[in-house]
């Protein structure tokens, strides 16, 4: 089993959309069965797969040990793909209940997790370096770093490399690789945005750039993957593409 968390360090550089069609992509082409779990209050990978984050449990009641993660656990519209969802209880989830005394808290869903049966768990994170994101970190075995081409994304990749490193000396976490989306293969300053990434995680950039494509919003309003909405189109190659580089990284 492969655990990846999907972060990055502020919103709008697509974690959410990577998580989803990375998911789906490993489900449906290399039939392999995937978990997604959404660890962002925002729920937009709930509301992306089609759920409506106020009628289902989260992630937040497990961590409470008010429900099992098999009472939480929901099989979504594409085959070996399931999904626990998030909802508005997972923020501020680490001050509540039984959380809010335990020193460990940071380890628990990795106790939850570590143990299920699949072939890969994708978590996707919110968009800053808060307990949630820390939590999915320790939990997981590799991350995927989600950014945009533009100057402000890539400043913080820094402060990001140093959150990454401080927890891999607690737990092994290895950085998979970094994802460009939003790309325009004709952007001016696209050698200069990837000479600063390339600088905070050497060799990691995958060759893969998720191009800016119209479809990847589409399809969150029919709350499927794009490979059923719009299965010709060049974001859903760009998501084929970076999901064979992550197996052959693996
Ligand atoms: N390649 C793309 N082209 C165009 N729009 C995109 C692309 N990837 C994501 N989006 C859209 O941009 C917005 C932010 O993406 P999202 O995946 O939610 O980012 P994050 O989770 O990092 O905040 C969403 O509305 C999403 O549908
Ligand atoms: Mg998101």
């Amino acid at each position: 089993m492969h655990t990846i968390a999907v972060c990055s360090f502020k919103g709008g550089t697509a974690k959410t959309s990577t998580a989803l069609h990375v998911g789906a992509a490993l489900a449906l082409f290399h039939k392999k069965r995937v978990l997604l779990i959404d660890f962002d209050a925002q729920a937009n990978l709930t509301t992306g797969l089609g759920f409506d984050p106020d009628e289902n449990d989260s992630m937040a009641a497990v961590l409470q040990e008010k429900k099992t993660f098999h009472e939480v656990v929901k099989k979504t519209g594409v085959p070996k793909l399931d999904l626990v969802p998030a909802d508005t209880w997972l923020e501020r989830v680490e001050v509540t209940g039984a959380l809010a005394s335990d020193r460990y808290s940071h380890e628990r869903l990795h106790e939850i997790i570590k143990d299920l049966d699949y072939d890969f768990i994708i978590i996707d994170t919110p968009p800053s370096l808060c307990w949630l994101t820390e939590s999915a970190l320790i939990a997981a075995q590799h991350t995927l770093i989600c950014a945009t081409p533009e100057f402000y994304s890539v400043k913080g990749l820094d402060r990001l490399s140093q959150f990454i490193e401080s927890i891999n000396q607690r737990h092994p976490l290895n950085i998979l690789g970094v994802l460009l989306s939003f790309w325009n293969a004709r952007g001016k300053s696209n050698q200069s945005f990837l000479e600063v990434i390339e600088r905070a995680f050497p060799k990691k950039i995958f060759k893969t750039k998720v191009r800016r494509d119209i479809t990847v919003s589409e399809a969150s309003i029919f709350g499927k993957p794009l490979f059923e909405t719009a299965p010709s189109s060049r974001a859903g190659e760009d998501f084929l593409a970076v999901t064979k580089e992550i197996l052959k990284r693996l």
